[in-house]
């Protein structure tokens, strides 16, 4: 009988979302005429952009003929969507990124995982927390992690708080990580980062041989033009960050599945007998061993993205979740709930009215307005007391969603 890997028995029990469907499953079973609003996962409501959909059809029609059919592709991706990517996200920002250093995939979600097959059980990790939990539950799957305590922090993680009180921006960890997991802007705070709290990190990097492992899946999102969109903005990011990016988000992929993380070849690991080790062609082999390359229609689609039309599109659709998101923050704000997030970023982050702990307001929520949320302890320990609201939804629904909320939170706190 073989033995299976003990460390996902230290994971608790359901991964956040799952979790999250149960509990909405099991309310609706019971109250079966309930019009249930889903502002919990950020998962898109809106269809693909017209400029994508054309893209994707014509590759369609190309796999239907002998002289343009596609078999395997290349697993790192296309040359027309890496070069389309590093023209559009980086060189027109002003960073040096060539297109072999990037690696299309299928997720971040996948992507933010599988990279810990590059690197060393022994080392050490620090994320913010709250978090989104891929970070944290991949970790104690590899096995670099102790047990969790009552708050549900792992032994041997590092977790650097974000409230209120910090205004959601961590402290440099006090004892020395060698990875940093740093999501700008934000899931689920919808906190930013400027430029001077990006460089604070990339020196810390430089000065301790830690390497950022830098999620920008919800740059698009950024409406401040002085906010850097990806860490290779700031000097010296190429010698120390990965950059993960999505096109789930601004571009509507979330069933569609395309993504992308930038491995710089500058970037710099430690063999076990301390010599320097480059991380891209480690990660070019596990990419390349474990991965066959996302399909060819889907990458067709991708590169729409960056077509004059896509880019109009695509920015029409962020801008409709952040109008979302406004709609959120105006009608909790009305009602005194203090709320953060959902400027530059499509999530709402709020405190919970009356010291409801973040389950508690969970199931009060769906009770009593039929409206789903994401517990805030649900992303860590400090996020207790806190909840998520979703901007990705309909108008009618966020519409919806803001008088339900009004009618039971302002009789609440009134
Ligand atoms: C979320 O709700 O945090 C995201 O949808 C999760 C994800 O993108 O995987």
């Amino acid at each position: 009988m073989p033995q299976i890997n003990d460390n996902y028995l230290k994971l608790k029990a359901g991964y956040l979302f799952p979790e999250i469907g149960r509990r909405v499953t099991a309310f609706c079973q019971e109250n079966p005429t309930a019009k249930v609003i889903r502002l919990g996962i950020g998962d898109v409501t809106e269809p693909l952009p017209p400029a994508i959909i054309d893209a994707m059809h014509k590759a369609v029609d190309e796999m239907a003929r002998r002289e343009t059919f596609r078999g395997y592709g290349p697993e790192q991706g296309y040359d027309f969507l890496r070069n389309a990517i590093v023209e559009h996200d980086f060189k027109a920002r002003g960073c040096d990124i060539a297109a072999d250093e990037v690696f299309v995939s299928d997720g971040s979600k996948c992507d933010t995982g599988n990279i810990l097959d590059i690197f060393g059980l022994k080392n050490t990790v620090a994320m913010q927390d709250p978090v989104y939990p891929v970070y944290v539950d991949t970790n104690v799957m590899a096995g670099r992690t102790g047990a969790a305590d009552a708050q549900g922090r792992y032994e041997g993680l590092t977790y650097l708080p974000c409230t209120a009180e910090n205004d959601f921006t961590p402290s440099l960890p006090t004892k020395p990580v060698d990875l940093i997991y740093l999501c700008y802007p934000n899931n689920p705070t919808g906190a930013v980062a400027t430029r001077e709290t990006l460089t604070k990190w990339v020196d810390y990097a430089k000065q301790t041989g830690a390497v950022i492992l830098f999620d920008a899946a919800y740059e698009a999102f950024i409406t401040d033009p002085s906010l850097p969109h990806s860490i290779y903005e700031i000097p010296g990011a190429r010698d120390v960050a990965i950059e993960f990016r999505s096109f789930s988000k601004n571009a509507g992929f979330t069933g569609t599945r395309c993504a992308f993380t930038v491995v710089p070849k500058t970037v710099m690991a430690k063999t076990a007998d301390g010599a320097q080790q480059a991380i891209h062609p480690i990660w070019n082999r596990r990419h390349t061993t474990k991965f066959n390359g996302v399909s060819y229609i889907v990458q067709r689609g991708a590169e729409a993205v960056y077509s004059p039309a896509g880019k109009q599109q695509c920015a029409d659709l962020v801008k409709f979740y952040l109008e979302n998101a406004q709609i959120l923050q105006h009608g909790l704000e009305s009602v005194g709930i203090s709320v953060y997030g959902g400027v530059n970023a499509p999530y709402i982050w709020l405190k919970t009215p009356d010291n409801k702990t973040s389950w508690d307001f969970f199931d009060y929520l769906l009770k009593n307005a039929h409206l789903v949320g994401t517990p805030g302890s649900g992303f860590g320990a400090s996020g207790e007391g806190y909840f998520r609201l979703s901007a990705f939804n309909s108008r009618a629904n966020v519409e919806e969603a803001v008088v339900r909320i009004k009618t039971l939170l302002g009789r609440l706190i009134a």
